[in-house]
């Protein structure tokens, strides 16, 4: 079993880009700049959106965090996105989810200007990510492509079981997966809440990629021997003995699962960290006009 170690690859991807971000700074070009929208106040969003911002201040883009009310309306929030769609400092930007239950998160990604996209989550840009046009991916299928690319993992002729369907990661994930490039090329299953025997599903994959948002969902006895496990789950678990009151646990259940695999995600600690160089990744390329011109 080899662990893939998320936050040490984060670390190298973030040090790359610090450099180019450099020589773009010392040939006189344009510093990169992200935006993000954090409306409310949700605890998980607040640490996630903190973590963009910082990461970005690490490899020296300019960042912009614009704090809303929860209460804040439709159209209050279609302001804002269309004064970042107008601002032409910022590069790229994100809406953080989940939004308040009152405001139609769809009527938000559709605002978005897909050139400033760099979550990826606009139609124009997965529907450019169907089709294997150059697009900004979104963060989290991004993050394992990359995973999967630079620990060299086999993925032509491959059986691969995505779990769970969500518009963010399983629905895009599956369709990468079966894309004629070098970390594609799998037979892809797409399994969920309605299919009937999920656990002899991904017991068929020789990767499994597990993003349902259950905490310990998958266990030993749902994964074949020598199977690549890659684990999306970020769930927290009440835990008395730590000081914060929770844990954080994945999908799988890395204490059985990892003896049988041959490549696992821990959490955390995996997937997490990619998500945000991805995120840095895509800004870089709109801030070099590479995917819009
Ligand atoms: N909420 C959970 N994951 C994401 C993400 O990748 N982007 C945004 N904007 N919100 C999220």
């Amino acid at each position: 079993m080899q662990l893939i170690d998320g936050k040490g690859l984060a670390k190298t991807i973030k040090e790359e880009i610090a450099v180019e971000v450099s020589q773009i700074k010392s040939t006189g070009g344009k510093t990169p700049h992200l935006a993000a929208i954090l409306v409310g106040d949700n605890p998980a969003s607040a640490v996630y959106v903190r973590n963009k911002v910082k990461s970005c201040e690490a490899v020296g883009f300019k960042s912009t965090l614009v704090r809303k009310e929860a209460t804040i309306t439709q159209e209050e929030l279609l302001q804002v996105v269309a004064d970042l769609n107008n601002d032409a400092d910022i590069d790229g930007y994100i809406v953080q989810l989940p939004l308040p239950a009152h405001i139609d998160e769809d009527a938000i990604n559709l605002a978005i200007d897909p050139k400033k996209d760099v979550d990826g989550f606009h139609p124009m840009n997965l529907g450019r990510m169907t089709l294997g046009l150059e697009t900004y991916l979104p963060a989290t299928p991004y993050g394992i492509v990359q995973m999967l690319d630079r620990y060299g993992i086999e993925t032509s002729g491959k059986h691969c079981v995505v779990v769970g369907r969500s518009n963010i990661v399983g629905t895009p994930m599956s369709i990468l997966m079966s894309r004629k490039t070098k970390t594609g090329n799998c037979t892809v299953t797409i399994t969920h809440s309605r299919t009937k025997d999920l656990a002899s599903e991904v017991r068929r994959a020789d990767i499994v990629i597990a993003a349902i948002g259950i905490a310990n969902f998958v266990t030993a006895d749902m994964v074949k021997e020598g199977a690549v496990v890659i684990d999306v789950g970020i769930n927290r678990v009440e835990d008395a003995s730590r000081k914060r009151g929770y844990r954080l646990v994945g999908d799988v259940d890395f204490d059985q699962v990892a003896p049988k695999s041959s490549f696992i995600t821990p959490v955390p600690g995996g997937v997490g960290p990619m998500t945000v160089t991805s995120l840095l990744m895509n800004t870089l390329k709109a801030s070099r006009k590479e995917v819009y011109k």
